[in-house]
């Protein structure tokens, strides 16, 4: 065990800024509760002299933060950066070679470079906390890590990015538009720099990935992930979604079914009372299937600075009191390449598209759909809606009942080639069980 932890950190954004201003508000109750000291012995940054919300001069100011891993006054590293490459890179693994701890907030790091890290960090025998890359707030790492010794894992669902789903729940509960909710979600500090990631489900599928690595003992792989993300969403949808009894959530999900593993990201419509519909705004939900325990459901915060700097402290008591695990909890030689099985069995399907108002065309979609097996369970067509100024097409929403993935998409490939639909059709999985 460590008496005093010196700390270099890397990163003085949101993440980094609020981490500094915790530890040191905290500093007193932190060491009493866990009997260890710390001491932060090092900052860098891009900017020295930006504005930050805390006074940097208090702290020894690094330059080049890969200086931080080589100073040997300095025990461990946060990597506070972001990014898979570059720097955060760069610094994650001179760190590992210097045999200092490392602490990193990185989703995009550890899914893409899991493997490599997994090989040095056993090499090396080293500490890796990475509790705030994955779902804010809520300690799935520390559950996944070591909480669930002796269970098999079915099966993960859950909602692993705050910004998507604080702007699904602007647009179905205070009827905002995407651009409107997600200026919100920018505004709120929730949103990465680009929010691209956030919204074309990249963010969630680097989480999901780190999450199948410690379920199910592969590599992490964003490639085996079929990726949807929520930019085809409009606000209407959540209107009919509701009279269908369902929410429109991005639901992140491996599970294994026919004995394979399926792994998901993609807007689904989720019972509107069940665990994963019912959490809104920037909160992150995760919903772990086993074996002995049941379903296991976590809820918190997903994103923002206080929750994300709560998960980073857990790694530095963990540092501190010496709790250590393998990287992905089994040792580099135990975990395997991926393999990926982008066909779904069968499912219902929401389906929405903006129909040509004319003779024959309800007809002639249910044509496409039958030729495909695709059966319809319930429709809604009221007419008056209409897409911005295409006053000729009017949507029509559809329950299929369960049909496999490749007939989904053969069904789309013929409607988008077709003169019956105004924009792309989108096709949503339900998901019927009550998670
Ligand atoms: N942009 C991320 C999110 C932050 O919205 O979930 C936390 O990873």
């Amino acid at each position: 065990m460590n008496d005093l932890v010196k700390i270099g950190i890397a990163g003085l954004g949101t993440i980094g800024s609020g981490v500094i201003k915790n530890l040191l508000r905290n500093k007193k109750e932190l060491e009493e509760k866990y009997q260890f000291e710390f001491e932060v012995s090092g900052i860098s940054a891009s900017k020295k002299d930006k504005k930050r919300s805390f006074d940097t001069s208090q702290f020894k100011w690094f330059d080049n933060p890969l200086d931080l891993a080589k100073d040997p006054n300095i025990d461990l590293i946060m990597e506070l950066i972001g990014g898979d490459t570059g720097t955060a890179y760069d610094l994650a693994l001179e760190t590992i070679k210097n045999k200092k701890g490392l602490i990193t907030a990185n989703k995009a790091l550890i899914s893409s470079h899991g493997k490599e890290l997994s090989e040095l960090s056993d090499s090396n025998n080293s500490f890796i906390g990475y509790e705030a890359a994955v779902a804010g707030g809520i300690p799935v790492i520390k559950t996944l890590r070591g909480g669930l010794v002796l269970d098999k894992i079915n099966g993960v669902y859950g909602i692993l990015n705050g910004t998507s789903n604080f702007i699904l729940s602007r647009m179905s509960e205070a009827d905002k538009t995407f651009e409107e909710a997600l200026i919100e979600a920018q505004n709120l500090g929730y949103a990465e720099a680009d929010p691209s990631f956030d919204i074309n489900g990249l963010d969630a599928a680097h989480k999901l990935s780190i999450i199948n690595s410690l379920c199910f003992s592969e590599f992490p792989s964003l490639e085996s992930i079929s990726v949807k993300g929520i930019e085809n969403i409009l606000t209407l949808d959540h209107k009919y979604a509701h009279e269908f009894g369902y929410n429109i959530k991005l639901i992140a999900s491996s599970s294994i079914t026919d004995g394979s593993l399926r792994k998901e990201v993609a807007p689904t419509l989720v019972k509107v009372d069940s665990s994963l519909g019912s959490v809104s705004n920037v909160s992150n939900v995760v919903c772990i299937n086993t074996e002995y325990n049941g379903t296991l459901v976590l809820e918190g915060e997903g994103a923002g600075e206080g929750p994300t700097s709560s998960s980073v402290l857990s790694d530095v008591v963990d540092y501190a009191m010496g709790i250590k695990h393998h990287l992905f909890n089994k040792k580099y030689i135990n975990l395997s390449d991926p393999a990926s099985h982008k066909n779904f069995i069968e499912r219902c399907y929401y389906l929405r598209v903006f129909l040509v108002d004319q003779k024959g065309a309800m007809s002639n979609l249910t044509s496409i759909l039958g030729k495909n097996g695709i059966s319809i369970d319930q429709v809604i067509q009221r007419g008056g809606v209409h897409l911005k100024d295409e006053k000729n097409f009017t949507p029509v929403i559809m329950l299929t009942h369960p049909i496999d993935s490749e007939s989904i998409d053969s069904a789309f490939s013929e409607l988008i080639n077709s003169d019956l639909i105004s924009m792309d059709p989108i096709f949503l999985p339900v998901l019927k069980d009550n998670l």
